[in-house]
Parts: structure tokens; sequence; C-alpha cells
């Protein structure tokens, strides 16, 4: 099993001081961007300045997490700010295996995500259209919400499937990872963990870090 990925999301940092909160996880895999438009979600965060501010600061990965509607018309926006991934909801859009086309023609991975009610096998076909799946084990919109357990379903299914047609698709799961769930996550099969609040809510983020990918590892 791979080293498992530890992505913390900076919607938990203290923006006042963006830049020493991104370089307090410099022990991190990928950097987890979320964007909210207030429409697709009922929160805003940040949009592609910040994004681009983010990767300024960091060589580390940008993890951008669009919950936002009419992801089409916004990628290339994301792209040109840095975004290494870029994962959209399929909520959002009716061509998401278009769009994951045309993120990946300019040599970004793409990745979809999927609200807790949304299920995952209209989607377990397109999947070689795709670098990560992005499972959201908490209603999305906010960070510091308690995990949703039964999520982890999707990601047996995507586990089983990835790896009988040995695809490389990485799963990602975000919302509520802490130090108390990461390890049932890991049981179920994914190889990426967002965390806002289990870092940024800590003295010490990079120790947070640590200790999730320890606790990830099986
Ligand atoms: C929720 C976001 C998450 C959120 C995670 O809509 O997509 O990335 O920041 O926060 P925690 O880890 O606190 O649940
Ligand atoms: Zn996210």
């Amino acid at each position: 099993m791979a080293t498992p990925i530890i992505a913390p999301s900076i919607l938990s940092a203290d923006f006042s001081k963006l830049g020493d909160e991104v370089r307090a996880v410099s022990n991190a895999d990928w950097i987890h961007v979320d964007i909210m438009d207030g429409h697709f979600v009922p929160n805003l965060s940040f949009g592609p300045g910040i994004t681009a501010t983010v990767d300024k600061i960091t060589d580390q990965p940008l993890d951008v997490h669009l919950m936002i509607e009419n992801p089409e018309k916004w990628v290339d926006q994301y792209i040109d700010a840095g975004a290494d991934c870029i994962i959209f909801h399929v909520e959002a859009t009716d061509d998401h295996v278009g769009l994951a086309d045309h993120i990946r023609s300019k040599g970004v991975r793409a990745g979809f995500s999927l609200r807790p009610g949304t299920p995952i096998e209209p989607y377990l076909g397109d999947l070689a259209h795709f670098d990560e799946v992005l499972i959201m084990s908490v209603e999305p919109g906010f960070g510091g919400q308690s995990f949703m357990p039964e999520q982890l379903e999707k990601v047996r299914t995507l586990r089983g499937l990835i790896d009988d047609n040995g695809l490389d698709t990485v799963i990602e799961i975000d919302g509520g990872i802490s130090e108390q769930t990461i390890a049932l996550a890991a049981e179920a099969g994914c190889d990426a963990y967002v965390a806002g609040s289990a870092v940024y809510g800590q003295d010490d983020p990079a120790a947070a870090v640590d200790a999730l990918r320890r606790l990830a590892t099986r």
C-alpha cells in the first residue's frame, strides 16, 4: 500500500496569516483548496486570486475542490491559478466526462466529487477519464462537521473496481477526517485524506499531519 496522501484544507486556516499557515504544513503531500460560490453550497470562500497566491507560497501540489455551479465556466481560471488537480461536482455539470477531458487536455489532473446523497454507481463506468474521485463524508459547505461513516460504502465499491481493473484513480475522502476517523477511511481503501479542522485546530499543524499519516498507514 502506498504512503497515505494528507491534504490539509486551508478553509480552516487563519486567513490573516495565510502564508504562515501554508508553510506550517510543509510536510503535507498536497494543499486542499476549497472553492465555494454561495450557490452550489450555502457558503462563500475564495476564488482564483487566493488560489494563485497559495500557489506562489508553496511548491506543494494544489488540490482544488470546486463547490460551484457551472464549473465549466471557471475551470480555466483555476488552471491558470496553478491548480494541479481540479475536482468538480457531478451534480453541477451535465457533461462530467467532457469537462474532465478538457481539464486533462491542459495538463492538469481531473477529479469528480459527489454530495453524500448522490450515488456513485452511475459514474463507475467513467473512471478512466479521472485521476481522482473525492468522496464527501460531510455535506459540502463547511469545515468542522461530523464524519458520515456510511459514505465509506462508496469507497469500498470504488476500491474493488479500481483494483480489479488495474486503474490508478486516487480515492480521496473529505469531511470530518480526524485522528478518530482516519483509520476507518483507510480500512475502506482510501488513498488520500483531506483534513481541515483536525490540522488547523491543533497547536502544531505539522505534527497533526504526521499523526494522521501514521494512523492511515496500514
Ligand atoms: C467541506 C470542504 C472540506 C472541509 C473539511 O465542504 O470540502 O474540505 O474544509 O473540513 P473538516 O476536515 O474540518 O471536516
Ligand atoms: Zn474540500
